[in-house]
């Protein structure tokens, strides 16, 4: 293992040979060990002087290993003057600066395509737990209630309408979910596709969209475009038989605006798999009967999270062997 920290001596040895990465923060343990097999690796969060280290080692520093939740910032990139590659576990690139990624030249990956089944298959489990009413239930059954009580009623998917914000290809195996629980499809992107079916309906606007959707679930990029484009008026329009799903990215809600809707009835229910915050979750949300929440946990399968480390080893060996990446963001 080749593990280095500031704090530790930098011998000159053969592991100076191997190219140098900063991990922005900790990975999954299993692809930690596997890059730290093969490259210097310096980990960023454990350092206790990191304005210190980055003058003295900073230099040397080839890539950034990183994930959507740590990301890498313009102080950081900007810290490292031969930095090459930023290869990144997870779709989301939100958290990097990818304008000075791109101003000083460097190669970014994420790791696409793996993950949208999981993603998918976690937004229809939302759907189905707040309309189903699966947690509450599970809730009713533990405290004893159902000797002297009628569990309360869900609704049904079926017939109902499923809209979708950012139909790109998590968006899609969403809908082809929905649609196999008789759900209708509508959909909204920045253009309308020509590859989807035919009787997929498309909104001009997000307004739109969910005005015409009984659920509306969000699956499209997080960052400045998108910042909390789901305002009150937008939950307004779902309505009080409305449900939101996020499996995206917190920053596209309105948090508060979401709370409010919720709390005076003006949202039937929510399903959240992120936050604007995270981790942390206003205690608010976690007292509402209808609101159903897990911890960012969209592609978090044993799977889809072997699929995602191996792309992530294979983009950065691509880079530091061949100077070719798998799956350059672009
Ligand atoms: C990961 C994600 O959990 O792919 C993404 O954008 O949000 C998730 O798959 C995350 O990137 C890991 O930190």
């Amino acid at each position: 293992m080749q593990t280095a920290s500031f704090d530790a001596a930098t011998p000159k040895d053969s592991a100076t040979t191997l190219p140098e990465l900063l991990m922005a923060g900790p990975l999954l343990p299993d692809l930690m060990a596997r890059i730290e097999a093969k490259y210097r690796v310096h980990r960023w969060w454990e350092m206790s002087n990191p304005t210190d280290f980055l003058a003295r080692h900073g230099a040397a520093i080839r890539g950034i290993a990183t994930s959507g939740r740590w990301g890498a910032t313009r102080e950081m990139i900007e810290s490292l003057p031969n930095l090459e590659a930023i290869v990144s576990f997870g779709v989301g690139v939100d958290p990097i600066d990818m304008e000075a990624a791109r101003q000083h030249d460097i190669v970014v990956t994420n790791t696409p395509g793996v993950l949208d089944e999981c993603v998918a298959d976690a937004a229809l489990a939302l759907m189905l737990a707040v309309s189903r009413r699966i947690p509450e239930l599970d809730r009713f059954v533990r405290a004893g209630r159902w000797r002297n009580e009628t569990p309360p009623m869900g609704r049904k998917l079926g017939g109902h309408r499923c809209g979708i914000l950012g139909l790109g290809n998590i968006g899609r195996q969403i809908a082809r979910r929905a649609e196999a629980f008789g759900m209708d499809i509508a959909y909204h992107n920045r253009s309308p596709r020509r590859d989807l079916p035919s009787h997929y309906l498309y909104c001009d606007d997000v307004y739109a969209l969910a005005r015409e959707s009984d659920m509306l679930v969000l699956s499209l990029p997080g960052g400045a475009d998108t910042r909390r484009l789901i305002n009150q008026r937008v939950l307004d329009e779902l309505g009080p038989k409305g449900v939101l799903i996020n499996v995206s990215r917190g920053s596209v809600v309105d948090q508060d605006a979401l709370i409010c809707a919720l709390r005076e009835g003006r949202l039937a229910g929510a399903g959240l798999d992120v936050f604007e915050n995270e981790p942390e979750v206003p205690a608010e949300l976690c007292a509402m009967e209808q609101v159903v929440l897990s911890p960012h946990i969209g592609s978090s399968t044993i799977e889809t999270r072997q699929a995602m480390a191996d792309l992530v080893m294979a983009n950065l060996d691509g880079w530091f062997e061949r100077r070719r990446v798998l799956t350059p963001v672009a």
